[in-house]
C-alpha cells in the first residue's frame, strides 16, 4: 500500500521524503489556506522534491471552470493529479480530463455508488473520506471494504485512496481491506514509525554495548 502525506507543508513533506517512506502527497483548499502561501508556488516546490504523485484540487464548481483549472494545474508538472469533487459537474469534468490523459483524483466521496461512478468516468484515484464518516457515527472503513471488492469485480483500474485518516489504526485497517493508498497527516505517519519498545530496546542495547571490551 502506498503512503501519502495529506498536507501542503513543504517542510513536512521534505522530512518524510528524506526518510524514504513517502509515495505521494494530497492537498486540499483548507490545507493550502493553512500555509498562507501561493498555491502554485507550493505545488512547484513539492514537485521539485521528486514526489511522484501530487494531488491539487480545483475550486470551480461548474465543468468549464473545472476543466480550465484542471488543465492549468496539470501543466505545472507531470506529477500532478487533478482533484475534482464528486458532483455531476465533477463527473463530467473528470471524463473529459481523463480522456485528455490527465490523472484525476475524485474527492469528497462518501458512498460506494459514488465510487462506482468515479471509476466509470475514468478517475485514476477515488478518495473516500473515512474520518468524516466516523465523525457522523458511521464506520468509515466499511466504505473501503465495500469499494475494494466492487472495483475487483469489474477490473477497474481506479486506485482506492483512503482519505480523512485520523490515526494509525485507520492505516492498518486500510491495508487489511486491500486499499491501494492511504493519505494521512504528518503526525499519523510519524506514529507509524514510533514504538516505545523500539526506543527502550535501542537504549538497552547501547547501554550494554558500553560493557563490551573494546580492542
Ligand atoms: C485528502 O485528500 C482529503 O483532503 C483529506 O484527507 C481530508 O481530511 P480531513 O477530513 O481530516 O479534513
Amino acid at each position: 500500500m502506498k503512503l501519502f502525506l495529506d498536507t501542503a507543508s513543504v517542510s513536512e513533506i521534505r522530512r518524510m521524503w528524506d526518510v524514504g517512506i513517502l509515495d505521494g502527497v494530497t492537498t486540499n483548499p483548507s490545507l493550502v489556506a493553512k500555509e498562507g502561501r501561493l498555491f502554485e508556488e507550493v505545488l512547484r516546490e513539492i514537485c521539485a522534491l521528486g514526489v511522484p504523485s501530487v494531488s491539487a484540487e480545483v475550486v470551480a464548481t461548474e465543468t468549464p471552470g473545472m476543466l480550465s483549472e484542471g488543465r492549468r494545474l496539470r501543466a505545472l508538472d507531470p506529477a500532478i493529479y487533478v482533484k475534482v469533487p464528486m458532483t455531476p459537474a465533477g463527473l463530467k469534468a473528470t471524463k473529459v480530463l481523463a480522456s485528455e490523459g490527465t490523472r484525476v483524483n475524485m474527492t469528497l466521496v462518501f458512498s460506494a455508488t459514488q465510487a462506482l461512478l468515479a471509476a466509470k468516468v475514468g478517475a485514476a484515484y477515488v478518495s473516500p473520506f473515512i474520518g468524516r464518516l466516523d465523525d457522523q457515527s458511521q464506520v468509515g472503513m466499511d466504505l473501503i471494504r465495500e469499494i475494494v471488492p466492487i472495483y475487483r469485480n469489474y477490473g477497474f483500474k481506479t486506485e482506492v485512496l483512503v482519505a480523512s485518516v485520523r490515526h494509525p489504526i485507520h492505516v492498518l485497517e486500510a491495508a487489511k481491506a486491500g486499499a491501494d493508498i492511504a493519505t494521512m497527516p504528518f503526525s499519523v505517519m510519524e506514529k507509524l514509525v514510533q514504538h516505545p519498545l523500539t526506543d527502550l530496546g535501542l537504549a538497552r542495547f547501547l547501554k550494554d554495548w558500553e560493557k563490551v571490551p573494546k580492542g
